[in-house]
């Protein structure tokens, strides 16, 4: 497999997307100036340049992009190579309108934006791999390429016509049988038996819920169609150069894809990372997608492929970054494992739909804060790349995850639309990250033996080799801690027998779980020393070891949390402090530690090999307990037994 560090050797790749194609080519010479004195050692090339570099079908204009390859390379910076297709020029729309995507409500995607194809388009895919082919043949060997970037952010649905054709196939190819599907779906309720395959649809709009595990399958055969697509490049940028890592980049925490089949896919896992500064929880839900995206990529590489170096421009308030809140964010990413630190992007545009969307370089130009403290960040980077990359942060905590779950438990007719399935994952992740504890992320079926401790913030469908997998984790002496609605359903988002699958009744001592119970948006539920949210359940226990109660109400003394040996179920949704007190004490009693003992609320400490990293994520100055001397790599000075960060501070600590 090739590798990220044969390319960067030893440096963080730090850099952003570059879309020259903007800019008059005496930018281009500035723009290679500013670049080296910030210390950018790489840039993403071409991602939205398929019109330019194929005016009209079949034609190339490479002669621009040799010129900045080139210019790179000479300037010493290293190129991300985009494949464009994920912004099919206007021609390809209008000579042929079936590249377009519909809607489920049948109404066309239009060129004018971008992400307008449909993935399973034959001459979409045509059009893509031509140009692939063509881009690899010309750079595969031009000395700036380091890595391939396929597409950007596949992200597109598409219930139209050649898609209905395509996912007809897909299901034949799942279920063998219209029969079967018949049986998976359920189609015996509301008079939806197919007689045929050709009577099956995406799930287009209809006069009332659609069925669900139409709806299901509809995903993963959309996550399955990108995947293709996605995999088509690939193939084609590795045949040419098998020596060059090849990544595509995922939005966080993005429903579309099932981002673990798709990580392994890939020789780099890479994401785009934008939290809003003005979120108080902004850092936790950074380390959220930092530990997520470290964990699929297991022990290769992943990077942070985009972020803002100030303020984004698709909310509907957008805030700047404040002083030092990029550097923070840049060095949290470095802290959790990626071996780069990219932006979307290099230089503010000032025409087109994200011009107020913030570059490393603003509008301001060189003389601006934002440009200022890039450069101050690629100098600090610099200082520390040959330390970090290739050495990775271990976790004793994995959370569990599945994109199946997800869009099973997201449809609609459920108990509860308060119920955000991301909501809850952000939820339980919070209790640790303020409990200092690191974590990772694991699907349901990996082994999970190397974790003391293993938690499932909300799995409402589970497939039997999870369950088995949950159980063999358990009676091999791990812990188990499951969050409400969990192992209702199986993958055919049918509901299991009792409601809940009655191996994991028996592992947590439940004998019947009469009722759900959600609660209205603001309500709470007391419990024995905590208010539930969101939920709560009408449970009976068999034979639990402890048992925390409801109090009062409906519910009054039956069991809010139960506890059978080392398995636990949480049926409601602890307020915040309780959630983490309750998980901080079964983490310690499982033997996962914090990484330093007494950090107070708002500072977190990770090790990225033998590095301690301590970022202060408030804005008062902090003292902090390092015991031992260290070196910090940061300013270079000698720290003994504590360490003082400023606003917003960082250390690096070498022992
Ligand atoms: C990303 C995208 C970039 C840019 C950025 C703005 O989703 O990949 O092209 O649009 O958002 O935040």
């Amino acid at each position: 497999m090739p590798r990220l560090g044969d390319a960067t050797r030893g440096r963080i790749l730090f850099g952003g997307d570059y879309n020259p194609e903007q800019w008059p080519e005496e930018t281009w010479h500035e723009d290679v100036r500013l670049m080296k004195a910030a210390g950018v050692n790489s840039v993403t090339l071409g991602v939205f340049s398929w019109a330019k570099l194929e005016p009209r079908p079949g034609a190339r204009e490479f002669g621009w992009l040799d010129r900045l390859m080139d210019l790179m390379h000479a300037g010493g910076i290293g190129v991300v190579l985009a494949t464009p297709t994920s912004a099919p020029p206007p021609w390809m729309g209008r000579l042929h309108p079936e590249t377009l995507p519909r809607d489920e409500d049948g109404r066309t995607e239009w060129w004018g934006g971008r992400q307008h194809f449909s993935h399973s388009s034959a001459t979409y895919r045509r059009y893509a791999a031509a140009i692939t082919e063509d881009l690899a043949a010309r750079y595969g060997s031009h000395p700036a390429l380091t890595l391939w970037h396929i597409n950007n952010e596949y992200c597109t649905y598409d219930w139209g016509d050649e898609a209905a054709a395509a996912f007809r196939r897909w299901l034949q190819d799942k279920y063998g049988t219209v029969d079967a599907l018949n049986e998976a779906w359920g189609t015996a309720f509301w008079s939806q038996g197919y007689d045929g395959w050709h009577e099956i649809l995406p799930p287009r709009h209809a006069h009332y819920m659609k069925n669900p595990t139409q709806v299901l399958d509809f995903k993963r055969f959309t996550s399955d169609m990108l995947l293709e697509c996605y995999l088509a490049e690939r193939d084609i940028v590795r045949r040419h150069t098998p020596h060059i890592p090849v990544t595509t980049n995922f939005m966080p925490m993005w429903a579309g894809q099932d981002a673990w089949r798709w990580a392994a896919e890939e020789d780099v896992v890479s994401v785009d990372l934008y939290p809003d500064p003005r979120d108080p929880f902004g850092a936790q839900s950074g380390a959220l997608v930092q530990d997520m995206t470290r964990s699929q990529a297991g022990h290769g590489p992943w990077m942070l492929m985009e972020q803002a170096a100030g303020a984004v421009n698709w909310r509907g308030v957008n805030h700047p970054k404040p002083s030092g809140l990029n550097r923070l964010w840049s060095l949290q990413a470095v802290a959790r494992g990626a071996d780069g630190v990219c932006y979307f992007q290099w230089r503010q545009s000032r025409q087109g739909a994200e011009k107020f969307h913030s570059g490393m370089v603003s509008h301001a130009g060189e003389e601006g804060r934002t440009y200022r403290e890039v450069k101050r960040l690629g100098a600090e980077l610099a200082r520390i790349g040959s330390e970090v990359t290739d050495s990775h942060v271990s976790a004793d905590i994995a959370l569990l995850h599945d994109w199946n779950s997800w869009w099973a438990g997201s449809q609609e007719g459920r108990p509860s639309s308060e119920v955000d399935y991301p909501a809850v994952v952000g939820a339980w992740h919070r209790a640790f990250w303020e409990a200092h504890l690191t974590t990772a992320f694991a699907h349901p079926e990996h082994d999970l033996s190397a974790y003391r401790l293993v938690v499932v913030p909300q799995l409402y469908l589970l497939t039997d080799t999870a369950i088995d997998n949950l159980l063999a984790y358990v009676h091999g002496g791990g812990t188990l801690v499951c969050g409400f609605l969990t192992g209702v359903a199986d993958e055919d988002d049918r509901i299991r027998p009792g409601g809940m699958d009655a191996r994991l009744r028996d592992l947590f001592g439940i004998r019947t779980l009469h009722e759900w119970w959600p609660l209205d948006a603001g309500e709470g539920v007391e419990c024995d020393g905590f208010r539930g949210l969101l939920w709560s359940e009408e449970i009976e226990a068999q034979d639990a070891d402890e048992v925390i109660a409801y109090q009062g109400g409906e519910l009054d003394g039956l069991p809010a949390v139960l506890r059978k040996g080392r398995a636990w179920y949480v049926s409601t949704l602890p307020e915040p402090k309780a959630l983490r007190d309750l998980l901080a004490g079964i983490a310690s009693g499982a033997g996962a530690r914090p990484v330093l003992d007494g950090l107070p609320a708002g500072v977190e400490a990770v090790r990225r090999g033998d590095l301690l990293f301590v970022l202060n994520h408030g804005r008062e100055p902090v003292t902090i307990a390092v015991p031992g001397t260290h070196h910090d790599l940061l300013t270079g000075a000698t720290v003994t037994n504590d360490v003082v960060l400023g606003r917003y501070g960082v250390a690096v600590l070498r022992p």
